[in-house]
């Protein structure tokens, strides 16, 4: 499916829009319309129901080691700025950036890919930004560019490797930069805090220096111990959150799944060291299987295990789960939701100070003067377990997903163009009725003999509980092609059948199938189709 398809469907019918449109827009940041918003809503609402206000904490579910406690938080997003010299993100969540000298444009060095040609007696790296079928073919329209050949000499071309990542070439000054005419123009890599910094108050200086925050989970470990004090938690248990984070990316695209402001649907998952692995498979699994419960299809998600290079700097174990987006080159994946094992990190770190790994271990990270580099708060953030009389650091488990990205997955997932009577395409969203926009469209069929009456009561009815809408606008065959783009799982038609029998029109967005229902059903089957 045509990514610019969707794109374009997204912006016709207001699910999403560029930020700051009318002023040309900003680079990385997006806007969700009336569809948009219902939508994405609708996808954080079944997170929190299904994660948090819907778990049942009183039976064990099948595969875990015990019964478990949920509750949530909903914390600052500028934090005391130690909160990030603790949890490393001060000194390491950084990327690395190359920038062209020629066209003054940044990239991120782990991003260029690229192949090796062999060019006047030398080896040069065509670059490009986007690998599979469409980097091959970028890196020849330049290497022909490049040489002043023209296409049908595209034969004569002698490529000396396959596309490899930029990450593998020592040596710049062979370098084609992707949209440079010259080599060597591209500077050595450099590191790049992606926290965006703001001023809090009137101090415009360092004191006042803070950070919009890169993530929603150190929120709850600054407050783990006010949860375990004010609640009656007990491990395990865990602590979910919902919230916008901000990265400054280098070079966001790809639509709404690398923008710099986004938001998290985040779990920390505190449970005994020696429960965790047990906790980590099964907390992968449950977070695979929420997607596929809500329509994305396992031949398009992946679960992947991280490999130690990959591994944040809080992580002894991390898996993704992962989406082949249409963006992306056939057979490659963009991650959803990161599934980590943080051991007892970030406890340890907002309590003694920051930690880093020593081989295997994680120890304070001191200054010259012997001193913690970054003090931890000094608070006891350990957990005591008064039924076994047990202190200890639980281990953390953290599912953290991406709620754009989620969203933008079912959007694409639900995108469907397919043939019709009459010769017509129509084109389709076929989101699952928990997290489609709208959930039923109520239309008189003509707007004359009482059927506009009848179909406003129905609406009336059924808009306190529901996300219905009324249409009476057009042909009855245009209201279902509106409805079908928005992805609305039900149309109800008011008709003149009804206003002798009392049963409706129920006409179902995927097979097409309509049938007649009485009137006191519609809310009975509306219900039904809503349940998880
Ligand atoms: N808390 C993990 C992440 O933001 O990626």
């Amino acid at each position: 499916m045509s990514m610019d398809k969707i794109v374009a469907l997204c912006k016709r019918r207001g699910f999403l829009f560029p930020s700051s449109e009318i002023y040309g827009g900003l680079n990385g940041f997006w806007d969700y319309g009336p569809l948009g918003v219902e939508l994405k809503r609708n996808v954080k609402e079944a997170w929190w129901k299904d994660m948090v206000s819907g778990h049942d904490e009183l039976t064990q579910i099948e595969g875990t080691p015990a019964s478990f406690q949920m509750v949530g938080l909903d914390c600052s997003i500028i934090m005391h700025p130690q909160v990030w010299k603790c949890s490393g993100h001060y000194d390491l969540f950084h990327d690395y950036m190359v920038d062209c000298k020629e066209s003054k444009k940044r990239y991120r060095h782990d991003q260029l890919r690229g192949r090796w040609l062999k060019a006047k007696e030398q080896s040069v790296f065509i670059s490009s930004q986007t690998g599979g079928e469409e980097g091959l073919e970028e890196t020849q329209t330049r290497a022909l560019k490049f040489l002043g050949m023209r296409n049908k000499q595209v034969g004569d071309l002698e490529w000396e490797s396959g596309m490899v990542s930029l990450l593998t070439v020592k040596d710049f000054s062979v370098v084609l930069a992707p949209d440079a005419t010259q080599l060597g123009t591209l500077t050595e890599p450099r590191e790049f805090n992606l926290m965006f910094k703001t001023f809090v108050g009137a101090l415009a200086g360092e004191e006042g220096a803070a950070f919009l925050r890169p993530e929603t989970a150190q929120g709850i470990f600054v407050n783990f111990k006010n949860v375990v004090d004010s609640t009656r938690v007990k491990t395990p248990f865990g602590i979910a959150q919902i919230g916008k984070s901000f990265r400054n990316e280098i070079t966001p695209r790809n639509f709404t799944f690398r923008s710099r402001e986004f938001e998290q649907m985040e779990i920390e998952f505190f449970c005994h060291p020696n429960q965790s692995q047990a906790w980590y498979k099964w907390w992968r699994d449950r977070r695979y299987q929420w997607y596929t419960n809500l329509g994305l299809s396992p031949e398009r998600l992946i679960l992947r295990e991280h490999e130690p290079s990959e591994l944040s700097h809080y992580s002894c174990g991390t898996a993704d789960i992962e989406y082949a987006f249409p963006f992306l080159p056939q057979g490659e994946f963009g991650e959803l939701e990161g599934i980590a094992h943080r051991a007892d990190f970030d406890l340890r770190s907002h309590q003694e100070g920051k930690l880093v790994k020593d081989g295997e271990t994680l120890i304070v990270e001191n200054g010259a003067d012997g001193k913690p580099r970054h003090k931890g708060s000094g608070k006891d953030l350990q957990y005591f377990d008064d039924r076994v009389r047990e202190r200890y650091w639980p281990h953390v488990i953290e599912p953290s997903a991406g709620a754009d990205r989620g969203t933008l997955a079912f959007l694409c997932e639900a995108y469907a163009e397919e043939p019709v009577e009459g010769g017509e395409v129509r084109t389709v969203m076929r989101f699952h009725p928990r997290i489609a926009p709208v959930k039923a469209a109520i239309f008189p069929l003509v707007n004359r003999e009482g059927m506009p009456e009848k179909a406003k009561e129905l609406y009336r009815s059924l808009k306190g509980d529901f996300g219905v809408q009324y249409d009476d606008g057009g042909a009855i065959g245009r209201r279902y092609r509106r409805q079908d783009e928005a992805g609305t799982p039900v149309c109800i038609t008011i008709d003149g059948q009804t206003m002798t029998d009392n049963t409706v029109t129920w006409r179902d967005r995927d097979s097409l199938q309509q049938i007649r229902v009485p009137f006191g059903e519609i809310e009975t089957r509306l219900r039904s189709l809503l349940k998880p």
